[in-house]
């Protein structure tokens, strides 16, 4: 087994997860995000033929006294009156955090050779731009400095009205994490019967000579850099699609360790320990329904969001080959498990067709439960083993949780929930 271990230390794993986020030492800092909401009118008319396809670029001041693009928004085509989507800058890009620094505002008429005309510009700066709270409006004239020397009676190219200008405090998944939210890892095994019998060496679940298999490495790779987030260390672990002792009946949420009022395993060696165990006390069956062990974990994740704190957030991984029974029951409980502190990724081992699990990922789409019902928002990650099959373990881990981060974050935001313990800000 030694093999397949993962060995990633607590500082590696930051650096894997701070990759994975996206985000950067420097943004740490702070983490505050300005958000604006501009539109003009009576622009001028720059195209010979139509109006203009005008566009806005925001520039700062550097200490050299020259101008530093910090954000350009999209052309709207042919609109002398636009209004450009709600933009979102971090504040140290847009000011340096100093919210007297000036900030200049170009607005250009967008020519597709790249030869640009200006339409306008006015400076500001942050201080003034904030003044455009909720429902009060700042405006500013667009003035084109060469028009307004030659001509007396020029008045302004046009009007820019700041909608609203609010800045935000955007926390990080190490934010959250360090904040003191706790992760549940738990794990889902597929014992259906379409694996093959354990004992046969063409089976999913066949332990080969050097002691793995699929199901083993997966538990490994993901199960080793999670750990470092769950500070007990006590892995509940599961199993579906077997007849299990005493009664033989189908099980779809027995405790790998058949102890149902314990189910945790000692770290992610006690699930393996476990998991070898009992292969050979289980018969394969079926149906492979995943609904049950979703909810669950749902409930558990239920009812830690009770407590209204970004305390707990709940990740289930689910390794099975893929041939779900109750797909439409699966779908239901993802969507409703998309209202609360919990994540799914599932991995697919061997080489079916994972078309249905591809579906569940909701990456084409949002996914939508048989009602029509669409999920809160995208909490299903779906990997195929065989992609990674000869690439180094770390790239099946770092797949398998690229979107973790940025779905613990979501929640919490749309929760409007701050970390417990906020991160310290360093104000410039
Ligand atoms: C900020 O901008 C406004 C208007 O653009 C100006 O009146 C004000 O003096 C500026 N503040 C500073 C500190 O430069
Ligand atoms: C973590 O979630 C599992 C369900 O998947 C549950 O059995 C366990 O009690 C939870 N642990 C904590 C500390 O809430
Ligand atoms: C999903 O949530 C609805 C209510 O929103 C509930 O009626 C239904 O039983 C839930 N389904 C599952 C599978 O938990």
């Amino acid at each position: 087994m030694d093999k397949v271990q993962v060995k990633l230390s607590g500082v590696s794993c930051l650096i894997f997860l701070l990759s994975v986020a996206q985000i950067s030492a420097e943004e740490i800092k702070d983490t505050r995000v300005v958000y604006l909401e501009i539109e003009a009118r009576n622009l001028d008319k720059k195209d010979f033929l139509g109006k203009s396809d005008p566009f806005l670029e925001f520039y700062k001041q550097t200490d050299a006294g020259m101008w530093q693009l910090v954000y350009r928004s999209e052309v709207i085509k042919n609109n002398l009156n636009p209004c450009w989507r709600k933009c979102s800058v971090p504040l140290q890009t847009f000011c340096g955090g100093d919210f007297n620094k000036p900030i200049k505002v170009e607005c250009a008429d967008h020519d597709s050779d790249g030869s640009h005309d200006l339409i306008g510009t006015f400076e500001t700066n942050l201080t003034e731009l904030q003044k455009a709270g909720d429902g009060s409006p700042v405006e500013f004239e667009c003035i084109h400095p060469e028009k307004k020397q030659k001509k007396k009676s020029y008045k302004n190219s046009g009007i820019i009205r700041i909608k609203s200008c609010k800045i935000e405090t955007e926390y990080s998944f190490l934010d959250y994490v360090m904040g003191g939210c706790q992760i549940n890892f738990t794990v889902g095994v597929d014992f259906t019967g379409s694996n093959g019998d354990p004992k046969s060496p063409d089976s999913l679940h066949y332990i080969s000579p050097d002691g793995i298999n699929e199901y083993l490495i997966a538990i490994w790779s993901v199960g080793s850099v999670v750990q470092d987030y769950d500070t007990d260390k006590l892995f509940p672990a599961f199993g579906f699609g077997a007849q299990v002792p005493p009664s033989w009946q189908v099980s779809h949420e027995f405790a790998l360790n058949f102890n149902p009022s314990n189910p945790y395993c000692q770290g992610i060696q006690g699930i393996v320990d476990a998991y070898r165990q009992i292969l050979p006390q289980i018969r394969l069956y079926g149906p492979t329904n995943f609904s049950p062990i979703i909810n669950h974990v749902a409930r558990f994740a239920a009812h830690s969001a009770q407590q209204g704190t970004a305390s707990q957030y709940f990740i289930l991984l689910i390794i099975t080959d893929g041939e779900i029974t109750d797909l439409d029951q699966t779908r239901q409980a993802i969507v409703n498990a998309s209202k609360l502190p919990m994540s799914i990724i599932i991995v697919g081992v061997g080489e079916a067709d994972f078309k249905a699990m591809e579906f569940l990922d909701g990456d084409n789409g949002v996914l939508k439960s048989l009602t029509g019902e669409p999920a809160a928002r995208d909490i299903v990650q779906f990997v195929p083993f065989r992609q990674f099959k000869n690439a180094p373990r770390e790239a099946l881990s770092q797949m398998v949780l690229a979107e973790v981060p940025k779905q613990l974050v979501s929640y919490y935001k749309w929760q409007g929930w701050p970390p417990v313990k906020p991160p310290e800000m360093k104000m410039m």
